[in-house]
């Protein structure tokens, strides 16, 4: 198996018990949209592959507590990708580094685009409610998120296909949001 396939495997094991919006097809649909915005510019696109699929491994809000440094060692990634993947992971955390430093490397603005396209349209829905559900949130303060976040994320991308790609997301996430509003405005009891 080449080394791609290797950190597929890998990375699919750490990826178990996760709720359903951070599981292995996540990272799987990260990795493709990456891919999909990477063929409009230069870059290295086994590290846009790479960085994808390590992208959530030691993500606070997941179960598994691996180190990124250990399934590095594990999936025998070396100098000098192994430190390229080191600096730029911690930066692809929305909560974290909403903003990237100017001089990041492209493909990891590539990958942080690819992430959160995929907080986005229906499959970005499913994930907010899964995750929120996860943490016992009502679909009330799970909507918080689309105000504080998702409505927004559009202005937090990078690159002039990611926010081509966003558009239709975002019509389809507002369209939602106000109809879920409409349907959810509770009667004052009496
Ligand atoms: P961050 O980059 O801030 O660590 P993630 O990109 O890992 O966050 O978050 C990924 C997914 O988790 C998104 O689809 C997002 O909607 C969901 N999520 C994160 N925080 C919340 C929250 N407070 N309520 C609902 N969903 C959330
Ligand atoms: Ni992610």
């Amino acid at each position: 198996m080449n080394i791609i396939g290797i950190v597929e495997q890998i990375v699919k094991k750490c990826c178990e018990g996760n709720e359903p919006g951070h599981d292995f097809n996540h990272v799987l649909r990260v990795r493709d949209l990456a891919l999909e915005i990477s063929k409009s510019v230069e870059c290295d696109q086994v590290l846009v592959t790479l960085l994808a699929l390590f992208h959530d491994i030691n993500d606070h809000k997941l179960p598994n507590k691996a180190s990124l440094k250990d399934v590095l060692e594990t999936a025998h990634i070396v100098s000098p990708l192994k430190e390229k993947i080191l600096y730029i992971v911690p930066f692809l955390s929305f909560s974290k580094y909403p903003t990237l430093p100017d001089d990041f490397p492209i493909e990891g603005k590539i990958v942080s685009d690819a992430d959160r396209l995929d907080a986005l349209g229906a499959v970005g829905i499913a994930r907010a409610f899964s995750y929120g559900g996860s943490q016992n949130r009502s679909f009330e303060e799970t909507l918080k998120h689309f105000d504080e976040k998702l409505l927004i994320l559009d202005q937090y991308l990078y690159l002039d296909i990611s926010k081509e790609m966003a558009k239709e997301r975002m019509d389809f996430l507002r369209e939602f949001y106000n109809r879920f509003k409409k349907e959810s405005s509770l009667k004052k009891p009496h």
